[in-house]
């Protein structure tokens, strides 16, 4: 059988763990790399950590001396495993456990010689652009260092995979210290603060319909670094002074600087993509709207109360406070309504309860002063700052059954 599940023998000494990681979404984006290999950013970057109960990654690992070579299966289909950043965080985690087998940490080095098979699905559909490698490769590292019983921080592994996915290793506020070694060791992800710290701080993720596939992460900021001269700007003169900036608005809870600066930075990595030639164009005219409603309703308050920010997609992804989430979901319920194909099975806002949800007022809407657009965003998700990585214990909740094979395969 294809699957290599034939003659099977229940599998012993077989060792599994499960975890959960979360999207994160940049504030101070990361855009270009000084070493391909080390995936080592050229400038540092900071994130909003959002909660697993609306977005998150699943993955469950097992080793087992049976297992014939390592497997990967993502979201039910099996993948081939030599892709090159998923054998860089296996390779990374397979050097420290020996380097802890060394140290007489005999649990670590028990798995050394065993073959591993990785299980991973995400809560939501990977076709919407919503950070999925981030996610990903956080929930990947952080189950292969609980399964090697690997302490500390690993967040400089999960760079290796996707640069953001660091990121990912912790929750509520996050900075990626651009780190100054050649080996990258002090390129690594630290908590600004934790979810709870700024309780009222809310998100919505505008999910808008795209056309074909825009130009991936990594081809992307290859050759803006290559062309742009914007970037190295930003990289040496901007996004510094910008960080500092922003860790202080968050510690501060300060809205005003801190949407201003989301806003900013969003459009300045967009202005980088513009400057790289040939151009990369990630924002559509959805994206280009949404970004005029949120000034024209700042404007109307005379002071920021959502702040949108864009990665290499055309999603929206708006930072507001709770008081302000109804108003702000009647402006986009109004200017982009569900459209009459795209939205039949499914809630166009998901997540947290709309809960007050009230009529737009006709100032307002007069101010924002848009055409409505029906069917330009398909969903909406509602969500918060969350936690990291989870490790779930209930084997009910896991990947792989108990012999190590996919539950379910498409
Ligand atoms: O980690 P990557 O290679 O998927 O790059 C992410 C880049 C942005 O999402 C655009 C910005 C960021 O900092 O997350």
């Amino acid at each position: 059988m294809e699957n290599g599940r034939a003659n099977m023998k229940p599998v012993t000494g077989i060792s599994q763990v499960t975890c959960t990681a979360p999207v994160n979404i940049a504030v101070i984006k990361y855009w270009g790399k000084r070493d391909e290999q080390l995936v080592l950013p050229i400038n540092p970057s900071l994130s909003v950590t959002l909660s697993q109960d609306q977005l998150c990654a699943r993955t469950t690992v097992a080793a087992s001396a049976d297992f014939k070579r390592d497997r990967i299966w993502l979201n039910g289909e099996e993948q081939p495993v030599d892709a090159p950043r998923l054998q860089k965080c296996l390779g990374e985690i397979r050097r420290l456990a020996r380097k802890r087998k060394h140290e007489n940490r005999e649990r670590a080095g028990d798995l050394l010689g065993s073959c591993i098979h990785v299980c991973s699905e995400n809560n939501f559909p990977t076709a919407a652009g919503l950070a999925s490698s981030a996610a990903g490769y956080a929930c990947l590292v952080h189950s292969l260092a609980k399964l090697f019983h690997i302490d500390g921080d690993v967040s400089h592994i999960a760079r290796q995979g996707s640069g953001s996915a660091c990121r990912s290793m912790y929750g509520g506020f996050v900075e990626w210290t651009m780190g100054r070694l050649e080996d990258g060791s002090d390129s690594v992800a630290r908590q600004v603060a934790p979810a709870e710290h700024w309780p009222e701080l809310r998100v919505l993720v505008a999910v808008v319909n795209a056309g074909k596939k825009a130009v991936g992460s990594t081809e992307g900021m290859q050759t803006t670094v290559k062309t742009s001269a914007l970037v190295k700007y930003r990289a040496e003169h901007v996004v510094p002074s910008r960080q500092e900036d922003m860790r202080q608005a968050i510690l501060d809870r300060d809205f005003q600087t801190f949407g201003e600066i989301t806003m900013k930075d969003s459009n300045q990595f967009h202005a980088t993509c513009l400057d790289t030639y040939p151009p990369i164009f990630y924002l559509n005219e959805t994206s280009k709207h949404i970004i005029h409603l949120v000034h024209m309703y700042n404007r109307h308050h005379g002071k920021i109360k959502a702040a949108y920010t864009f990665d290499a997609g055309p999603n929206a992804v708006l930072y507001l406070l709770q008081d302000d989430v109804p108003e702000v979901l009647a402006l986009l319920r109004h200017f982009f309504p569900p459209g009459s194909t795209n939205n039949s099975d499914r809630e166009f806002v998901q997540g947290l309860p709309d809960v007050n949800r009230k009529d737009l007022p006709a100032d307002l809407q007069n101010t924002v002063g848009l055409e409505p657009s029906p069917g330009s965003i398909q969903y909406i998700i509602h969500t918060r700052a969350g936690q990291g990585p989870q490790v779930l214990t209930d084997p009910q909740q896991a990947l792989l059954d108990e012999n190590g094979w996919p539950k379910k395969q498409n």
